[in-house]
């Protein structure tokens, strides 16, 4: 296996909405993560995915961009990001950029100017369809935010494709014109020094030909089959590689969800002239009867089957990204552990210990390294982020479902648990703003919050900072084979890496009970890397406490 720097390296997520408020207007901005880079160089990390900071109405914060090459007011200035990135640089900090360009915003000068008429040079900059029937829009897709993924413009009089909401406008690639201006402007941004790509819904920006009527789940047609991973796609990354990427020492992941390893190899083998690792979702993605918006927990045996299958079929032949939140996900420690307050930290710590063992780049989601948690919202008007409101909109309001009942799969699932903000300090508003925050503090911010943490030396954050260590001490870590122990058992995930020889074995309780655990031979007398309480390895029979997790190097 190649050895690469991004295979190395531990990646950070800032949303910068909800990072840190320098200016008192209630909004996270670029002088704000500035002044938080000496705190992201304390827990170790080397490269920052940032969230999009460029110019945009913010129907989807940010993911909706109407200047690729200008920051969002409420963020500061183009003089504030050369700041924050020689300041980054001076640390030794990376910062990759999210690239959003399978959809614009409909405020882009290029939408602005496709939708006056069909002469109009950039007609064909986005997809547009004449309607069916006269007034009905071409086929029955449903956009991921709700509602039909068409919408009619008056002075067009077409629909255009939007698989987001109706102010992001996907992009027409099999245009070479659209193509060679993203290359243009993601060239821009290298020359600026910037250190790789984050790109969003990458599988997507290729659609086949003919639209044909979606199956139906839930109200709308799924575009899936003729959207996601389409005809072109590969074409498409490997011009876009040819042209820009192979001529920059960055990162690149692409966010690809509903990928499988297959085709995860593909876009990210070693020689496929893609990207450099895929993101995708298939551990932590659960859909129930009202589709991603459900309050069911994965089995443990499923989730270890999932992981598991990633870790050893791509082995050798592709690169994964490892995590458990990001932006779009709830709190890993309100979904997979426990976040009363007798177990919040030690469930938070094994949860990471599982995580950060395997094989992957793993990306912490500002908040993760804290334990943040869930936060309790107490109706839907507390929320702010696009897909929440129309979802609840979608099926509550129009009585498919009684509040009663999708309230708690709201509450377990909802994008705006992660984007709450971030708790420095036990202060008013957690020390992220001196204003009014643009979304609600977390209550527990007195309890869980980085100053505290940062004093003591059994917390959270300090145990993901020995984890982020041990990557860089362990080259077993970072390219050892896997293999899965005890696939079945529904409460112990434990795995071990192999590398030149030397082995290392990860167990971690999941469950609130006590189990019993029998010690491989070849670990009994070894040395314990990490834990999260204190135990006696040496024997052969353990009883692990509930959450427990330990890893151990063979003597
Ligand atoms: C990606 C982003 C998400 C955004 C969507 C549309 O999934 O992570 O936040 O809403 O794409 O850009
Ligand atoms: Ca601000």
């Amino acid at each position: 296996m190649k050895r690469n720097w991004w295979k190395e390296a531990v990646v950070y997520q800032i949303y910068p909405r909800s990072f840190m408020d320098s200016n008192g207007d209630g909004i996270g901005d670029l002088k704000g993560i500035t002044s938080r880079l000496d705190y992201l160089k304390e827990l170790g990390i080397d490269v920052i995915w940032l969230s999009p900071v460029y110019q945009s109405p913010n129907d989807d914060n940010g993911y909706d961009i109407s200047d690729y090459q200008a920051i969002m007011e409420e963020f500061g200035t183009m003089e504030d990001f050369d700041e924050m990135l020689s300041q980054a640089h001076s640390r030794g900090l990376k910062i990759v950029m999210d690239l959003v360009v399978n959809h614009t915003s409909d405020e882009h000068r290029w939408f602005v100017e496709s939708r006056k008429s069909e002469e109009n040079p950039y007609h064909d900059y986005y997809i547009w369809r004449e309607g069916k029937n006269g007034n009905q829009p071409p086929n029955n897709w449903g956009s991921c935010f709700g509602g039909s993924a068409w919408q009619y413009d008056e002075s067009r009089q077409m629909y255009y494709l939007h698989l987001f909401s109706k102010k992001q406008p996907d992009l027409n690639w099999d245009n070479p014109r659209v193509r060679q201006e993203v290359f243009d402007m993601m060239r821009w941004w290298c020359e600026k020094g910037i250190d790789g790509f984050r790109m969003d819904v990458i599988s997507m920006i290729s659609k086949t030909e003919e639209m044909p009527d979606g199956e139906v789940h839930g109200l709308y047609g799924d575009f899936g089959p003729y959207c996601v991973h389409g005809p072109n796609v590969h074409r498409y990354l490997r011009e876009m590689n040819e042209q820009v990427l192979s001529k920059y020492d960055i990162m690149t992941v692409g966010e690809t969800s509903g990928v499988t390893v297959e085709q995860a190899k593909l876009y990210a083998g070693e020689d496929a002239h893609e990207l450099n690792m895929v993101f995708q979702f298939e551990h932590v993605d659960v859909h129930g009867k009202y589709g991603k918006w459900t309050d069911e927990k994965m089995p443990l045996s499923t989730l270890k089957e999932t992981l598991s299958r990633w870790q050893t079929q791509l082995y050798g032949k592709a690169w994964n990204s490892l995590f458990w939140d990001n932006h779009d996900q709830p709190r890993v420690v309100s979904r997979f552990g426990n976040d009363s307050p007798a177990f919040r930290e030690v469930s938070a710590k094994m949860l990471a210990t599982c995580l950060h063992m395997m094989q992957g780049t793993p990306y912490i989601f500002q908040g993760e390294e804290l334990g943040m948690t869930n936060y309790p919202f107490a109706g839907p008007e507390e929320f702010r982020d696009i897909e929440s409101i129309n979802a609840y909109r979608e099926w509550c309001e129009s009585k498919k479902v009684s509040h009663e009942e999708f309230w708690p799969c709201m509450l377990f699932t909802s994008r705006d648990n992660a984007r709450t903000p971030v708790q420095w300090d036990d202060s008013t508003n957690a020390g992220f703003t001196e204003g009014t925050p643009w979304i609600p503090v977390n209550p527990n911010y007195k309890d869980i919050n980085a100053r505290a943490e940062l004093e003591d030396p059994d917390s959270v954050f300090h145990y993901y900072q020995k984890l982020i260590a041990l990557r860089k001490q362990y080259p077993l870590i970072v390219y050892g084979k896997y293999e899965l122990l005890m696939a079945e058992d529904e409460n112990l995930f434990v795995y071990t890496r192999e590398l030149d020889g030397q082995k290392l074995l990860t167990v971690c309780n999941f469950s609130e009970q006590e189990q019993e655990f029998v010690i491989p031979e070849e670990f009994r007398n070894g040395e314990c890397l990490i834990c999260n309480l204190s135990n006696d390895y040496s024997r052969e029979a353990c009883v692990l406490k509930p959450y427990e997790a330990f890893v151990l190097l063979s003597s």
